[in-house]
């Protein structure tokens, strides 16, 4: 898979960040829960230069709570702060404002010792397309979203929301590109719905989502289909079984797998499987 994805848009977004970077105090980093390291863009530590940041799982609704575990314990070791969310039920929303108050006091007291009083705190939101960036920004918003008006030297297209008393949010995300180096993370971007259809080989796709289902998750792809399946069944069997089942036969009544590799894809994006993640912290990337 060789894709060329939103260069403009990540010039855009140094841009963005190089103009606002000063008045901004902590970056959220938007991820998908399903995929935390292929739904971002590892350049984001060095773009952001030394400010603090906290990482938000979102989606945490279509995601393994087996795995958001696993990622939760991730995180701790690596001192990272994070927040699980799901913006559109708007669950973890309270924890993340806890959170981004929690990390920026150590310098809410030194200003405050240095006579600076009531500063509030600026955030950007930072994410590949896709993971809920607009989302977030309307539940964080509230219904009432209250623009507080440009601020001097902040880009005049720019607004800020008012999150709280004491926390102000840029309204335009910064949009990262994610990292193709791997033909894998393609694969899970497709899979979760994040790639256009154009872009990516539906039936390679299709095949590599079975081969991962089947070992992640045998049961959830034994009662999707109602099919048996064992080690020596190859991934292309699963293939042709779930088409038999489905009765998805071209003329002659051989597998249409053109409609199959649809059918299985369709039924991933849609969440028809429950709660998939396709990634955990353990797995080299
Ligand atoms: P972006 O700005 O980062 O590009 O993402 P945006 O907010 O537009 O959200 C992308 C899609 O993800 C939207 O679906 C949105 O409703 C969905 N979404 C956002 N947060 C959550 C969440 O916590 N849980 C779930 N299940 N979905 C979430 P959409 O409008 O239907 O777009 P699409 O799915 O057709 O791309």
């Amino acid at each position: 898979m060789d894709i060329q994805w939103y260069p403009g848009h990540m010039a855009k977004t140094k841009r963005l960040i190089s103009e606002n970077l000063k008045l901004i105090d902590i970056v959220i980093e938007l991820v998908d829960a399903r995929i935390p390291v292929s739904s971002r863009n590892p350049e984001v530590d060095g773009l952001i230069g030394g400010k603090k940041k906290i990482v938000v799982l979102n989606k945490t609704d279509l995601a393994d709570p087996e795995i958001n575990k696993l990622w939760e314990q991730h995180y701790k070791d690596a001192g990272q702060p994070y927040v699980f969310v799901d913006c559109i039920k708007g669950k973890g929303i309270k924890e993340l404002i806890t959170k981004i108050k929690q990390v920026m006091k150590p310098v809410m007291d030194r200003d405050k010792k240095k006579g600076r009083m009531n500063r509030q705190i600026k955030c950007l939101i930072l994410g590949i397309p896709n993971v809920g960036k607009s989302t977030l920004i309307n539940t964080i918003g509230g219904k009432s979203t209250a623009k507080t008006g440009n601020i001097p030297g902040v880009t005049k297209s720019n607004q800020w929301i008012k999150v709280s008393s004491d926390i102000l949010l840029l309204d335009t995300p910064g949009i990262l590109w994610p990292k193709f180096d791997d033909e894998v993370i393609g694969l899970k971007l497709a899979w979760i719905g994040s790639i256009k259809e154009t872009i990516y080989d539906r039936e390679e796709a299709a095949l590599k989502l079975i081969e991962y289902l089947r070992e992640a998750y045998p049961e959830k792809l034994h009662d999707r289909y109602k099919i048996e399946f064992d080690e020596n069944t190859t991934d292309l069997e699963i293939m042709d079984k779930i088409a038999l089942k489905r009765k998805l036969l071209a003329r002659g009544g051989e597998i249409d797998y053109a409609r199959t590799s649809e059918m299985i894809m369709d039924e991933i994006k849609k969440t028809t499987f429950g709660k998939i993640s396709f990634e955990w912290p353990m797995e080299q990337l």
